[in-house]
């Protein structure tokens, strides 16, 4: 085999209280990419549509990915890199993590998995820090893994695969505005309260505890974030407005989807992810902001190959 075409899927990072740690990957909006082996040594980004991205490896996310796991190896060919970008890079739903798992995942298929996904996620984490200037990987493991990941530490990298309950659907507005990745995390405080710091745990622990045992009103309960939301929604036009008619709309909770300009709603039934659009949109058709909505049922599966 020497070309192959991949779907890499959009995701949701930090969900609430797990900033830096948790995320849940997306089944309805993704990037395709095609990987193609080459006679030539090196990593070549051969056409990229959809949106303006560098041509040079050493500048696009997807292939500075890329070229960490190539230079791991030792090949007498290369590979081409083709990047077919429908998630808008500054969305806040993996636009970056896309591009950065889709060359490694799929120059690993060409060669015959010599890699496993947390090796991939550690090459993937070089093209994600490119763009937003920080490691993690909470945004990036979910595409790879499906469903939702747990980063348990970076180093060495440790990724629990954590189980979805079934009935889950997302739901995810996008204004059509921009924010870095690196300019949401600089306006982040250095220190936490200690008091603080105790909402958030507990909040997360008993959150990956409701994914376990598909307990939705806990679900509900836990989805809070006292640490990063009150910082970073300042940043999102009416913010809290379309968290609240989410709730209203019988959502178990909403947040920021990663450093934002998204908002995701997690709902137990796809008729209340549904009510949840509907409600977001009426909120946002007001603002004179352009925006889209999707609605998702949490993609277990992760990134494949079409
Ligand atoms: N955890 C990251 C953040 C995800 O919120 O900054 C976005 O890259």
């Amino acid at each position: 085999m020497n070309e192959i075409k991949i779907f890499s899927p959009a995701t949701v990072a930090n969900v609430s209280c797990g900033f830096d740690v948790l995320g849940f990957c997306l089944d309805s909006v993704g990037d395709t990419m095609v990987i193609r082996k080459t006679d030539k040594k090196g990593i070549f980004i051969t056409k990229v549509e959809g949106f303006d991205l560098p041509y040079e490896a050493e500048l696009n996310v997807a292939g500075v990915s890329a070229l960490a796991m190539y230079n791991a190896l030792d090949l007498d060919f290369g590979f081409e890199i083709e990047i077919n970008k429908k998630i808008k890079p500054g969305s806040g739903i993996g636009s970056s993590a896309a591009s950065a798992v889709g060359s490694v995942f799929g120059m690993n298929e060409l060669l015959g998995r010599p890699f496993n996904k947390t090796e991939l996620t550690a090459f993937a984490i070089k093209g994600e820090a490119m763009a937003s200037k920080s490691e993690h990987a909470d945004n990036l493991a979910p595409a790879l893994f499906g469903g939702f990941t747990l980063v348990k530490s970076l180093s060495p990298l440790q990724i629990l695969e954590i189980p979805t309950p079934s009935n889950l659907y997302a739901t995810i507005i996008h204004p059509q505005i921009e924010i870095k990745t690196s300019e949401a995390r600089a306006i982040l405080p250095k220190e936490v309260a200690l008091t603080d710091a105790i909402t958030q745990w507990a909040n997360f622990g008993s959150l990956i505890h409701s994914l376990h045992t598909s307990d939705y009103e806990l679900i509900k309960s836990s989805l809070s974030d006292v640490i990063v939301e009150p910082h970073r929604s300042k940043l999102i036009p009416h913010y809290q407005d379309v968290k609240n008619a989410t709730i209203e709309a019988g959502a178990l909770g909403a947040g920021i989807s990663g450093s934002g300009p998204s908002i995701f709603s997690l709902s137990n039934s796809l008729e209340i992810s549904k009510n949840v659009k509907d409600a977001m949109k009426k909120i946002y058709s007001n603002t004179g902001i352009d925006f889209d909505i999707h609605v998702s049922k949490i993609n277990t599966e992760g990134i494949k190959v079409l």
